[in-house]
């Protein structure tokens, strides 16, 4: 392999710059060329694509976002789409492709696998829901600012004895709630893998009260409902003072922690080392501190799994 190429798509996370870094820097080490495709699938369809070298990726480790852009791209779920980023690969010379990315750019890379374009996965989302690594990009990051948010709210909501609702992202994961709730000390937290029941937890609500407590802070996973919602049956079933919070997309900026700074260094590295040994149609990944790599096309039918025994203490430390 003499050429390869990296791309970063759908929702971006804080350390796939330091990613794309590492592609770069350790695919020249190894003698390699590297081509950005700027805009994710869609760049590559359109052919946006220009050749990396040392200095395009200096200056960027520290930053949040993405410098090769990203997009989500609904042509590329189609065979003609998959088919015009093939052309484009080839038309550029570019023998294998690094994909940076969350669930729907293991799709495209394991389309593009499949039909014999030789593509590594490199887990970077802010939602913790890749299967096949215990730990995404970004993930750390996000949980720093949506705790930073939290203890934040505490303060008010202390002030004035509230109970606040506080909606995170994840998709349809409950990861990013359950980390930062446990780590914010959350009352209550709601996931999409654990059904609720608006009575125990207005029970809940209510026995703290009683026993003193000034607020309440409810982390609500985006993938049980909005926050909004959740705060509307909330208020039919107590009578708390109830304000709402939806953190949004200021979840996925912001410079990457040290911890996905060094994840990424390490998954973006092991990337271009399974393209130089001839060893695409990879998903890379991190278990027990180790580097793991897996198939990419099993990847998509492995379940990512909720750490429930985290749940199970978040209840158990905010009684
Ligand atoms: O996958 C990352 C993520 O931020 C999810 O947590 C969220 O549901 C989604 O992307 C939001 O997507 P968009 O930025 O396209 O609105």
């Amino acid at each position: 392999m003499k050429r390869i190429g990296v791309l970063t798509s759908g929702g971006d996370s804080p350390g796939m710059n330091p990613a794309i870094r590492s592609v770069v820097r350790k695919a020249i080490y190894h003698n390699l060329e590297v081509y950005g495709v700027f805009g994710g699938y869609a760049g590559l369809i359109s052919g946006n694509i220009k050749k990396l070298e040392l200095g395009s990726v200096g200056d960027i480790i520290h930053r949040g976002g993405t410098m090769l852009q990203s997009a989500r791209c609904p042509e590329f779920k189609t065979p003609e789409g998959q088919q015009k980023g093939i052309d484009q690969l080839k038309a550029h010379g570019i023998e294998g492709l690094v994909v940076i990315g969350g669930d729907g750019s293991y799709r495209g890379a394991k389309a593009l696998t499949e039909q014999g374009f030789p593509c590594v996965g490199v887990p970077g989302t802010i939602d913790n829901d890749i299967p096949g690594t215990e730990i995404t990009i970004g993930f750390d990051t996000a949980l720093n600012t949506v705790i930073d948010a939290l203890d934040k709210i505490r303060d008010t909501a202390t002030s004035h004895e509230r109970t606040f609702v506080i909606e995170v992202m994840g998709r349809n994961a409950g990861d990013i709630a359950l980390w930062s709730g446990l780590a914010g000390g959350a009352e209550t937290i709601l996931i999409p893998e654990v059904d609720y029941n608006m009575e125990d937890i207005a029970d809940r609500l209510q026995k703290g009260h009683e026993r003193g407590k000034k607020h309440s802070i409810i982390v609500v996973a985006e993938g049980v409902c909005s926050g909004v919602d959740f705060a509307k049956q909330l208020s039919e079933a107590t009578n708390f003072d109830t304000r709402v919070s939806v953190l949004g997309h200021m979840q996925r900026g912001g410079s990457p922690t040290a911890a996905d700074r060094v994840l990424a260094s390490r998954l973006g590295a092991r990337a271009v080392e399974l393209l130089i040994d001839g060893k695409g149609g990879r998903a890379v990944g991190l278990e027990k501190n180790s580097l793991v790599d897996y198939d990419i096309i099993e990847a998509l039918d492995r379940k990512h799994k909720l750490d429930l025994d985290l749940y199970t203490l978040s209840q158990e430390l905010s009684i």
